[in-house]
Parts: structure tokens; C-alpha cells; sequence
């Protein structure tokens, strides 16, 4: 019997012997970088003339390593490589799916440290969020491998005279798999995992920034004699082949984690039907969000300072779930303010291999002129009370930034920046804080500090988003514990880590014998 599933436990970094293993294994990462990654199709290693490098945020000269490019034709390639696998791969029993991501998951464990540092140096993840999207990848291992078994256990229909009914989940065929930078571990195994263990077969095109950790993860499966074909490592210019991908009429499924312009476009396209396309395509898409934590009048002001700061600037504020919105009760306003700039003036911003670093870079030269930008937008629309300027030159270092006094309809206040900089709103009231969370295209995270019951369940019902957390942060779902997904623009809602996420990949096939 294999055990009950429960979360991969995170590093603990006050442990000095813990950070000693930490720099050994950047000192290892950092003797193997330069290396080439080819692309993977059909279990072959391709090689091609144009190579893509990836960089260090945190040190722009340093190159982590480069990575063959796919063009149309290859993308072609990958997916007749995944359609032939398929053919196999959709028969394969669902226990023997499931035991090649255990066992992925159990190498992940053992090389945690290995897959952390290359996190750090090519995301630009303090050691902390490095574990953590490292862990958050074995709990998508080991719980979609425990979904795939009980969703093909039998399962429970309303039994009926004189007729056997079965209920089969069957995979679905091909699959586009697009993961972001943000979560270049997690969300790219995770999304990958969940399809290759429902008997999909994939092809998977990693972020532009992070694609070196795509491609350990890939080396991974390979370690466990996944077959060939099953998943498909193709590099290239998302505008370049994401669309090829998206329209290619074998293609059964795209599962899209990214930003709102990138995932309407998939859903548009995916819309439309090919000559020789024979189904409806399915499009999971996460996307973005502009989260608000709501500190109400009667609420522990200090807990929710933390949060407010954790929120914000945790990974530079480049999550999804971060916060971009502190709207604050007029009671407490001056005070949360207070507290929060207290706080982040504090926090240790540089370069992400140091142990002491709690902010490290955004991601590339775009990302950091955008949010630049958005820090000139923010100075004409609040008052600039912590940041607003880059740091070391080496890389792309913003200060953690926090304008005061905008307005709800702010740009600000309304545009994801993805990015180390909070709003903060004054609200007369909670129902008007709440009405302020809400007045926003997206839906995805959101919390309330409060310690009236009233209030909480008034939230509870109203604040519409995917994830609501009251009195806590609201990034850092764990997987099976807060299934994730958002709301209106942040998604499809489609709960990655929750009961209800495999069978997005599935179709349900109920076989009815009368005797
Ligand atoms: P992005 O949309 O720029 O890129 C995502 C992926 O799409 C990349 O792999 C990219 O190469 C690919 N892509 C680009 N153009 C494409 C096209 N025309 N067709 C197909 N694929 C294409 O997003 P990003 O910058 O990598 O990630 C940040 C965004 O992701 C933010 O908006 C963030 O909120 C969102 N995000 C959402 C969640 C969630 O669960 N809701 C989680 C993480 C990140
Ligand atoms: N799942 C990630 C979080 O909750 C994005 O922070």
C-alpha cells in the first residue's frame, strides 16, 4: 500500500548546515552551465542551428546554458511523435502511469537541492521559493498519480437491474502543454504530469526564460524509461510556434498557464475547427490577477502587515496570486501603511544565491522596463512612499515599491504590472473595501484581515474570486490542501492540486452490458 498523500515539507533555512548544502549544490550548478539543451521528439535528441541562451536575471552576462530552437517543421515533427505515442501510451494501465511519476517524484526528492539551485539561477528564486516550487512539483507528481488510481477504480453509479455499468475516464489525445516562467518547475510538471498520467501524450513548450529547468525535468522522465513520444520537449518563439501548435487539428487539448492577451488568443484559436480536425478543442488557461488583501477596522494589524508584505514583494511580486491591492479600512489605514513600509524597507534585495536575500530580480529586460513604467504611471496616480527605483545594475533589481492613496480606478490599481509594487486604497467602509476588491476583470486570489464574523462571511459570499483566505496571505497554495484557479479574466478556474483538475484531461466513457 503506498502511503496517504501529504505535502513535500519545505527546507528549513535557519539551519546552517541546510544553506551549506544549498551553496554546494549552486557551486555544482554553476560548474555545469553553458551546457546545450536539444530538443526532444519522439525520444530523439535534435540538435538545430538556431539556439536560444538562457540568462541569469540576477547576473545578465551569465548564461546558463542554451537551447535548440523549434521551427514549424519541428513543431510538425513533435506532434506526429506524440499522436504515434499516443496509440500506446492512451492503453497503458493507469497504475503503471502513475508509478513512473512516483518514481519521478521520489529522484525529484532526492535532488531537491539540484533542481532549487538551477531555479535560482536561471528564475532569479530566493532559496525559499526555489524549495518551494521545487516541493510544489513532487505534490503534483505524487497527487495526480494518486488521482489517475482512484479515478480508475470503479466508480460509484446508481446500480440498476439486470445491467453492469462501468464509468472509464479515458485521456483525451494530444496535448499543447505552455507554461509560464513564474513557476518553471511547478507549474510546467504539473501541468505536463496531470496530462501524461490521465494517458495523454505532450507537447511541451517551455517559457523563453526558463527553459533549462524544463529540460532537467525532461532528462527526468527520460531517467525513469518514460516512453518515447509520450512528452515532447520543444523549445521556440511562443508567437512563433505557440500558434502552429494551438491550430494543428490533431491537437486534442492546450493547457495554458500565462498571461490574459496570451490565453484569449489560445482560446480564440482553439475555437476555430480545422480541415480534418475531428473534435472540439479543449483550452484550460490560467491567467492573471490583481489580488487584494482587505484589512478591515477590528483585524491583528501586524499579521496583516505581514501578509501585506509577504504578498507583495515575495518573488519580486511575480506570482499570479501576489498582491497588487491593500485596501484598508480609514480607521487603520495610516497604521497598516505603516506597518507594511516598516517591513519592507527591510527586506534584503540582491542577488538570489545569497542566503540573506529575501527580494531578488524580476525576470528580463521587458519585464523590468514594464514595471518601470508602470513605477512612472503609479507616481502620477498615488503618493510614492517606499521604492520606486531599480537597484544593483548587475541585474534586474526594482527596490520593492508601495504607493499610497489610489484611487480604485487607478491603472495601478487595475493592470497587472507583475512586479514588486503595491497599491494602497482607502476604504470608508468593509462593504466598500469589498466592492473595491471586487471592481477588477480578474478574480483570481484574494484576503481578508478581519476579526469581525460578520464581515468574514459577508466575504465569504461576495469577495469573487477562486481563492479567498482570511486572516493569512494570499499567495502559497499548497497542492490537494488549496486547489488553485481563478475567476472571469484569471482563467478557467480549472483548480490545479484539487480532486476535480484530472478531468479536464479525461472524457468520461460509461459502457452499459444488459444481461
Ligand atoms: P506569457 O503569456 O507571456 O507566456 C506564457 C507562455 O505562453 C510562454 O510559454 C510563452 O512562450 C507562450 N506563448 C507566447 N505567445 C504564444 C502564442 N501566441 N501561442 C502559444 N503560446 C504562446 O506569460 P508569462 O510572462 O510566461 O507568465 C506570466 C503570466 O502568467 C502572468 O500574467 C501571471 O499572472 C500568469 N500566471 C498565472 C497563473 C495562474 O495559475 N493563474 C500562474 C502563474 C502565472
Ligand atoms: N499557486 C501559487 C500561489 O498560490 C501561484 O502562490
Amino acid at each position: 500500500m503506498r502511503s496517504a498523500y501529504h505535502n513535500e515539507p519545505f527546507l528549513d533555512f535557519s539551519d546552517d548546515s541546510v544553506n551549506q548544502q544549498y551553496d554546494s549544490a549552486l557551486a555544482q550548478a554553476e560548474a555545469n552551465l553553458g551546457q546545450h539543451y536539444p530538443l526532444v521528439i519522439g525520444g530523439a535528441k535534435i540538435r538545430t542551428e538556431r539556439s536560444h541562451s538562457s540568462v541569469n536575471p540576477a547576473r545578465k552576462r551569465q548564461v546558463i546554458g542554451t537551447v535548440s530552437q523549434a521551427d514549424t517543421a519541428l513543431a510538425e515533427q513533435a506532434v506526429q511523435a506524440a499522436a504515434l505515442a499516443f496509440e500506446s501510451w492512451k492503453n497503458t494501465d493507469p497504475n503503471e502511469r502513475a508509478r513512473y511519476l512516483y518514481k519521478a517524484a521520489a529522484l525529484m526528492r532526492r535532488r531537491k537541492f539540484e533542481f532549487s539551485a538551477v531555479l535560482t539561477l536561471e528564475a532569479g528564486k530566493t532559496r525559499a521559493e526555489a524549495d518551494a516550487d521545487t516541493a510544489e512539483a513532487i505534490d503534483f507528481m505524487e497527487f495526480y498519480a494518486r488521482e489517475m488510481q482512484r479515478l480508475s477504480d470503479p466508480q460509484p453509479l446508481i446500480p440498476h437491474d439486470e445491467e453492469e455499468n462501468h464509468l472509464y475516464y479515458i485521456p483525451l489525445g494530444v496535448g499543447i502543454v505552455i507554461p509560464p516562467w513564474n513557476f518553471p518547475l511547478a507549474i510546467m510538471a504539473g501541468m505536463t504530469s496531470a496530462a501524461l498520467v490521465s494517458g495523454n501524450t505532450v507537447v511541451l513548450k517551455p517559457a523563453s526564460a526558463t527553459p533549462i529547468i524544463a529540460a532537467k525535468f525532461v532528462e527526468l522522465l527520460e531517467e525513469v524509461s518514460l516512453p518515447p513520444g509520450v512528452v515532447n520537449y520543444v523549445p521556440g518563439p511562443g508567437h512563433e510556434i505557440g500558434d502552429f501548435l494551438v491550430d494543428h487539428p490533431l491537437t486534442r487539448f492546450i493547457s495554458f498557464t500565462g498571461s490574459r492577451d496570451v490565453g484569449l488568443r489560445i482560446q480564440e484559436r482553439a475555437a476555430k475547427i480545422q480541415p480534418g480536425q475531428q473534435w472540439i478543442k479543449r483550452v484550460i488557461a490560467e491567467m492573471g490577477g490583481k489580488d487584494a488583501i482587505i484589512v478591515d477596522e477590528h483585524a491583528d494589524l501586524e499579521l496583516a502587515a505581514d501578509a501585506i508584505t509577504a504578498s507583495a514583494f515575495g518573488f519580486s511580486g511575480q506570482k499570479c496570486s501576489a498582491c497588487s491591492r491593500a485596501i484598508v479600512h480609514e480607521q487603520v489605514y495610516a497604521s497598516v501603511l505603516q506597518k507594511v513600509v516598516e517591513r519592507s524597507k527591510k527586506l534584503v534585495v540582491g542577488n538570489p544565491a545569497y542566503a540573506k536575500v529575501q527580494v531578488g530580480p524580476v525576470i528580463d529586460e521587458s519585464a523590468y522596463r514594464k514595471i518601470l513604467e508602470y513605477v512612472e504611471i503609479g507616481k502620477q496616480e498615488g503618493k510614492l512612499v517606499l521604492g520606486g527605483f531599480p537597484g544593483d545594475p548587475e541585474g534586474y533589481f526594482i527596490q520593492p515599491t508601495i504607493f499610497a492613496d489610489v484611487d480604485r480606478a487607478a491603472r495601478i490599481s487595475q493592470e497587472e504590472i507583475f512586479g514588486p509594487v503595491v497599491a494602497f486604497t482607502k476604504a470608508g467602509s468593509f462593504e466598500e473595501a469589498l466592492a473595491m476588491a471586487n471592481q477588477t476583470d480578474y478574480g483570481l486570489t484574494g484576503a481578508v484581515f478581519s476579526n469581525n464574523r460578520a464581515h468574514l462571511e459577508l466575504a465569504r459570499q461576495q469577495f469573487h474570486v477562486g481563492n479567498l483566505y482570511f486572516n493569512r496571505k494570499c499567495t502559497g497554495a499548497l497542492v490537494g490542501v488549496h486547489p488553485f484557479g481563478g475567476f472571469n479574466m484569471s482563467g478557467t478556474d480549472s483548480k490545479a492540486g484539487g480532486r476535480d483538475y484530472l478531468l479536464l484531461f479525461t472524457q468520461a466513457k460509461l459502457v452499459s452490458e444488459r444481461f
